[in-house]
């Protein structure tokens, strides 16, 4: 795992703000009838306008600015003419490049009103990435993160994505190590001070698999739930401390 000195620390702030800044942002677009290509482009005209660009486009032949998961989809949703609908609940992942450092950030978004089980989803994978993150110290290991995530997914009756999690993050968008939505206490590697990682648990209303839909002419495929059931997802970056971490992609 990489470790930023106090002068890269500094610009990863700024990387994570501008991501962060961007999310809330086009947060606010979020409606019945916009389509997630136009949440797309505001996207990546918020982050061109102050000082970014999208780290997502050309990333493995990924052709988007963010990601846009929608109901069943887990993570990697294409934008495109889907048109939003009153009771989708989708997660937008935005990660912004800013002086050669990389901040990603997602949080879901509610389409009018959604159901109480989807309200419910959201929330625990909200809490899980805050349980996740408050388990990080330096010394600790990646099997701190996913214990804790795990343990309070499965107590709420749901499910935790094994097969993608969060990720070292600094210069690359995606550095050692993985960060698992499952795990024992102990287990995998050190977490270092002042590295920088990423904490995003996705959480499925199913225990059924993975599906993996294809993107033209990309590595990245979209990841979906085989069964169509709900899925949903938060991710802070954050920094690796002393006695805990200190999330990087707070919006000013
Ligand atoms: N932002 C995603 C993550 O949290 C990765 C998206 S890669 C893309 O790691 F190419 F699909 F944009
Ligand atoms: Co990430
Ligand atoms: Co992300």
């Amino acid at each position: 795992m990489n470790v930023r000195t106090a002068g890269e620390i500094k610009l990863m702030e700024q990387a994570g703000r501008l991501a962060a800044n961007a999310l809330v942002h086009t947060g606010k677009f979020v409606k019945a009838g916009i389509t997630t290509d136009e949440l797309d482009q505001i996207a990546n005209d918020y982050i061109l306008s102050h000082g970014g660009i999208s780290a997502c486009i050309g990333y493995q032949g990924y052709p988007k600015a963010i990601c846009t998961s929608v109901n069943e989809v887990i993570c990697h949703g294409l934008p495109g003419a889907q048109v939003l609908k009153d009771g989708d609940i989708i997660n937008i992942d935005v990660t912004a490049i800013k002086n050669g450092f990389h901040g990603d950030t997602s949080s879901m978004f509610f389409v009018g009103e959604v159901t109480d089980s989807a309200k419910k989803l959201c929330e625990c994978a909200f809490e899980a990435m805050h349980r996740g993150i408050k388990a990080i110290k330096a010394g600790g290991t990646t099997g701190d993160i996913g214990f804790a995530v795990e343990k309070y997914v499965t107590r709420k009756g749901l499910y935790v994505v094994r097969e993608i999690g969060g990720h070292g993050i600094g210069k690359g968008f995606h550095e050692d190590p993985f960060i698992p939505s499952f795990g024992k206490k102990g287990v995998g590697p050190f977490l270092k001070k002042w590295g920088t990682i990423t904490v995003e648990p996705m959480v499925n209303e199913t225990s059924a698999p993975i599906d993996e839909i294809e993107i033209p002419d990309s590595d990245i495929t979209i990841i979906v739930t085989s069964d169509g059931r709900l899925s949903a997802q938060y991710e802070h970056t954050v920094l690796i401390t002393d006695n805990g971490a200190e999330i990087l992609t707070l919006p000013s």
